[in-house]
């Protein structure tokens, strides 16, 4: 999930390596490290360093790498952990067991659980906690058999489920680098005598702006002259490099303007790591859920309260579990803003679970909030995007949010993974009661597997919500309404409104516009309803029609298709097709697009919203 730097050619390849990494350090990460083929050739050396780049940089100065004379050969990475803590020793490059095989790697291996008792049955020691390690021990097992690089590489390809960016040494081939991907980027640089791997654009500028982007499950075999491409068949691809024209800083962008943009696009594949390895199949149908990092002891099932905790959008994620916990488990749900939570003296008992919520895992209040839940006894479950955090630290158990590092300082698409991680459980818990029968379960899993692919369809909508912000934009009062599910969606989108754009905005619950806001509403008004429950769309249309007839300029995000909202909102986003009650995951893109054009509009920058930081870790 971050960052890939790979080099043959005939330049000293520490610093390139290390150059390359400076580069994609706007992904983040938690660690660093990199692998060289040392003096003559015959070993690869590796160093690693948990924390900032310069603490590996310290490390090469310390014990300089003596390397090679003749062809310059090294990977390097950035990782951004998903499985074992941020260390040393987790830190890439992984490595068989006699160091002869080395692999630097950025995703998932779904399965390496399985591969791993496969392989420590036959004797093989590991030593890290990484998913990414059994890729190296077994190359190192096809390897034995074929005494083919290549091959074994494919070979192990074909067994690996979930994503992967790969680079991979081996000491008996000391003139090439072969490198593979799937779903994570990956991006070949060809340049003169040298050619270059890395995870994005910016890493390769410096020497080249002719590259390949890795096709899925493309390999490539780089030497300092060439570089072969082939399909993870072993056949052999021909194409025309892409000529990059773009400059530094929109290349670290992926070509988006700016990281917000870049983030809510990517929402459909954080969305996919994030559900994936948590469902199981069988017979190619999803019939369950699991969570590698916990089992779903007699707690969930005894539970008698459900009590989420957060700031900011990660409680408004927190506001959309209660609906969700409340209508798949039918348990009663606490939601509060940390803040006040830690003031209040809560009561917690013995029989609650007690959920925290937080993108960075740093934020002080939220922390706060864990430590006295913990210390009432309670049993801790955090979601959070950064493993090592604090957060993840404390808490008893930690489901991570598989949404990549987010950049911008609006949260969107770790909000969207906080929400499939709170459906999960709350479907989870809904089958273990008893509240799901086994049918409803199955057909809400099949339904939560599109999810990815309805987020992807909204982005079709771009261009018509970036035209409604482009009328919209100078509005003085923007109000959300909604009602269940969709209110909660409207706290989110408001605050993203506000937080990018500054313009006022505030959300309201649909039916309590008239016991109060409405008194607000007039021609200088826009309101912007989410609907997605069709029992309501009735109710909702007549709040909107209350406000239209006062002047307000009205739209209506919404599953309708029937045209229930078609007299009384000037503009109506369509959904795609889904599940009204998983439709939270979707419903609020819109939203977020039309706060990011908003933003644009006046001349803001999305990214660095005034007044705001990413992490608020003080009070
Ligand atoms: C989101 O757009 C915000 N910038 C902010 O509300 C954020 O969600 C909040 O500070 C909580 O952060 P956390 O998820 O890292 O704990
Ligand atoms: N899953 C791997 C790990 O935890 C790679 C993470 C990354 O993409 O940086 O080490």
């Amino acid at each position: 999930m971050c960052g890939i730097v790979g080099y043959v050619g005939n330049k000293e390849v520490t610093p390139v390596l290390i150059n390359g990494l400076k580069k994609l350090e706007y992904r983040g990460y938690d660690s660093a490290g990199i692998a060289v083929f040392g003096a003559d050739s015959k070993e690869i050396v590796v160093r690693k360093a948990k924390g900032a780049l310069k603490f590996l940089e310290e490390k090469i100065t310390k014990e300089v790498i003596k390397e090679s004379q003749g062809i310059h050969l090294g990977i390097g990475h950035t990782r951004w952990a998903t499985h074992g803590e941020p260390s040393d020793l987790n830190a890439h490059p992984h490595t068989n067991e006699s160091g002869s095989i080395v692999v630097v790697h950025n995703g998932i291996v779904e399965n390496y659980a399985k591969l791993k008792s496969y392989l420590q049955a036959k004797g093989v020691v590991f030593r890290s906690q990484t998913d990414t390690e059994v890729i190296a021990h077994l190359i190192n097992y096809f390897y034995e058999s074929t005494k083919d690089i290549f091959k074994a590489v494919l070979e192990t390809l074909h067994r690996l489920e979930g994503s992967y960016a790969l680079g991979v040494l081996c000491k008996d081939y000391p003139d090439r680098l072969i490198a593979a991907r799937k779903e994570s980027p990956l991006i070949v640089g060809l340049g003169n005598g040298e050619n270059l791997i890395a995870s994005d654009v910016p890493a390769v500028l410096e020497y080249t702006r002719d590259v390949y982007f890795l096709n899925q499950k493309e390999v490539a075999v780089l030497y300092t002259d060439h570089v072969d491409l082939f399909t993870e068949d072993g056949d052999k691809v021909v194409r025309e490099p892409y000529h990059v024209d773009w400059d530094l800083s929109s290349a670290e962008k992926g070509g988006y303007a700016h990281f917000m943009l870049k983030e809510i696009h990517e929402q459909p594949k954080a969305l996919t790591d994030t559900l994936r390895p948590r469902l199981v199949h069988e017979n190619g149908k999803a019939t369950d859920i699991k969570f590698d990092e916990f089992d779903f002891g007699d707690e969930w099932k005894n539970a008698e309260r459900v009590v989420i905790t957060a700031c900011g959008t990660a409680y408004h994620a927190g506001v959309v579990g209660k609906y969700a916990f409340e209508k798949f488990a039918r348990i009663p749900v606490e939601v509060d803003v940390a803040s006040e939570f830690r003031y209040r003296n809560p009561i917690l008992k013995k029989n609650d679970i007690f959920i925290v919520i937080s993108q960075s895992g740093e934020t002080a209040d939220t922390l706060a909030a864990l430590r006295l839940a913990k210390a009432a006894g309670a049993k801790v479950i955090a979601i959070t995007n950064c493993v090592g955090s604090t957060v993840s630290r404390e808490a008893d158990e930690v489901i991570y949010t598989w949404a990549g590092p987010e950049i911008a300082v609006a949260s969107t698409k770790a909000y969207t993974t906080q929400l499939m991680c709170l459906y999960l459980l709350a479907l989870k818990m809904g089958q273990i009661r008893g509240e799901l029968k086994k049918d409803e379960y199955e057909k809400l899993l099949a339904q939560i597997e599109m999810i990815p692919q309805k987020a992807q369809e909204i982005m079709e909508n771009q261009a018509e919500i970036q035209k409604f912000a482009s009328q919209q934009f100078n509005k003085s009062k923007i109000f959300y309404i909604g009602r269940q599910f969709d209110s909660a969606t409207s706290l989110e989108s408001a605050l993203k409104l506000k937080e990018v754009s500054y313009m006022h905005c505030e959300a309201f619950s649909a039916g309590e516009l008239k016991h109060g806001p409405i008194a607000l509403v007039d021609k200088d008004t826009l309101v912007i309803a989410i609907a997605t429950e069709p029992e309501l769309y009735e109710k909702l249309a007549s709040n909107i029609v209350e406000v239209k007839s006062r002047g307000a300029v009205t739209m209506a995000i919404t599953l309708d298709k029937q045209g229930a909202f078609k007299e009384s909102c000037n503009t109506v986003i369509t959904l795609p097709e889904c599940e009204p009650a998983l439709a939270s995951m979707i419903s609020v893109i819109p939203a977020q697009l039309f706060a990011y054009y908003c933003s644009v509009q006046r001349g803001n920058d999305p990214d660095k919203p005034r007044n705001l930081a990413k992490s608020v870790t003080v009070e």
